[in-house]
């Protein structure tokens, strides 16, 4: 028997220890975000976070990870409360067929909590091992700067509510959304995406 917690639930499953995670996570948990691509550690379809690091689901023994926190794309946001990253990825139209997403968004969220406004070359480095067939290089590099302001606006949100959260039902004045700015009207519009050679 393995407890694995996965996305903040605890699961008692009774599995071999030696079963890649994947196997477990999509054909007992139901969890599909992560795919199944070369099964070999290799093209990062599968990727995961193993206690915030980003991590290979194909080629982890789910023994490996009794007991550490699990996150899959499912447990990054919600269909109404998307992940900025998540949005990110939408507003960037950062996708062809889309196999590569998971293990793309996974290794973003990774990499941001890392470095917050990583530069493109650091973007490039961090997800040079996530493959995608596609071509859609360009608008995932973009997905990648747009999360991070979005990632910062979210930030920036978080701090102001929380410094007014204790004064705020006696002077209306200082909520949240009274005279606070709110930054992500200001952001700049996602980066249009440029004519791909890489496309053809
Ligand atoms: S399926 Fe895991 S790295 Fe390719
Ligand atoms: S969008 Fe198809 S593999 Fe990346």
């Amino acid at each position: 028997m393995i407890t694995l917690t996965v996305n903040g639930r605890t699961h008692a499953l009774d599995v071999a220890p030696g079963v890649p995670l994947l196997t477990v996570l999509r054909n007992d948990l139901g969890l599909n975000g992560p795919k199944y691509g070369c099964g070999l550690g290799e093209c990062g379809a599968c990727s995961v976070l193993v206690g915030g690091v980003l991590a290979r689901a194909c080629t982890l023994p789910v023994g490996g990870v009794a007991g550490r926190a699990v996150t899959t794309l499912e447990g990054l946001g919600t269909r109404d409360a998307l992940h900025p990253v998540q949005q990110a990825f939408i507003e960037c139209q950062a996708a062809q067929c889309g196999y590569c997403l998971n293990g793309m968004i996974v290794a973003t969220v990774a990499l941001l909590a890392r470095v917050p406004r990583p530069s493109d070359e650091q973007a490039r480095a961090a997800l040079a091992h996530q493959l995608c067939r596609c071509g859609a290089h360009l608008e995932i590099l973009q997905a990648v700067q747009r999360a991070a302001q979005l990632m910062d606006a979210a930030a920036y949100r978080g701090i102001a509510q929380r410094a007014t959260a204790d004064r705020s039902d006696d002077r209306p004045e200082l909520r949240p959304d009274a005279g606070q700015h709110d930054r992500s009207e200001a952001l700049p519009s996602p980066p249009q995406a440029e004519p791909s050679a890489a496309r053809t």
